[in-house]
């Protein structure tokens, strides 16, 4: 039981690039985990697991990017940067994914702003993102990195543009992710406060007193 709860203690998180041999399980497993509302707002309406299975393979092989927030080992929210030849006008097409488990603590800002130094990295210069009218997160979302959304055939869409960020911008990327590093550790040290005081239930008044 201690074990256990040790292994809890040590949740841990951390944001980086998936390579392309880990795409497909670890962006399948993380899209199959999303409900249904969620995939209905990912996928713009297809929701079933074999359309899910089929998009994380073409993923896995059209040289799409895919930057994770792991928790404990397990993807729990995934950006993608998928190449400009795939969209009529060459523009790299974004999107964002995060469990339910672990929004609005952050987490899809901080893939964000990965992405975009990714992006940058790549030379592209813009970038669109596209959603559903009604998806007041995601709106929220790509409002804070300076997208302009226009509503059109009952979807948002809109671009960014890469050159005005710069340099600060990145070293905010790793203020970020040291925050999140922050929280991980101020939740193991809470957990392990709760775990000296079961055991020390469990052993006894005298054991509570040493
Ligand atoms: C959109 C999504 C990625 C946001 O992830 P997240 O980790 O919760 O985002 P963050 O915690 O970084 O929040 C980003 C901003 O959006 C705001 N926000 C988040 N959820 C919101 C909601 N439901 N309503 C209004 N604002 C919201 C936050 O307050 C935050 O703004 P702030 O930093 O100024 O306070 C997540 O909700 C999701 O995966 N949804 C399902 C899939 C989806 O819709 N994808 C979009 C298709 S591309």
């Amino acid at each position: 039981m201690y074990l256990s709860l040790i292994a809890a203690a040590l949740a841990d998180s951390s944001v980086r690039s998936l390579s392309q041999q880990e795409e497909l399980p670890l962006l399948r497993d993380h899209l199959l985990r999303l409900d249904r509302t969620s995939r209905r707002d990912r996928f713009h309406g297809f929701m079933d697991d074999s359309f899910i299975e089929r998009y994380a393979e073409k993923c896995a092989n059209d040289g799409t990017t895919i930057i994770a927030f792991f928790e404990n080992g397990e993807v729990r929210g995934a950006a993608e940067l998928h190449p400009p030849d795939q969209s009529p006008d060459s523009l790299p097409e974004i999107a964002f994914s995060v469990e339910s488990s672990v929004r609005r603590r952050g987490v899809g800002s901080i893939l964000f702003r990965k992405l975009i130094s990714e992006a940058r990295a790549k030379g592209y210069k813009s970038l669109r993102i596209t959603t559903g009218a009604q998806n007041d997160a995601m709106r929220a979302l790509a409002a804070k990195f300076g997208a302009q959304l226009v509503f059109r055939h009952g979807e948002s869409t809109g671009t960014i543009d890469l050159t005005k960020y710069d340099q600060a911008d990145v070293a905010r990327s790793w203020t970020e992710s040291t925050v999140s590093g922050m929280r991980a550790v101020v939740a193991f040290n809470r957990a392990y406060r709760r775990m000296l005081l079961r055991m020390a239930g469990a052993a006894g008044p005298e054991w509570g007193a040493s």
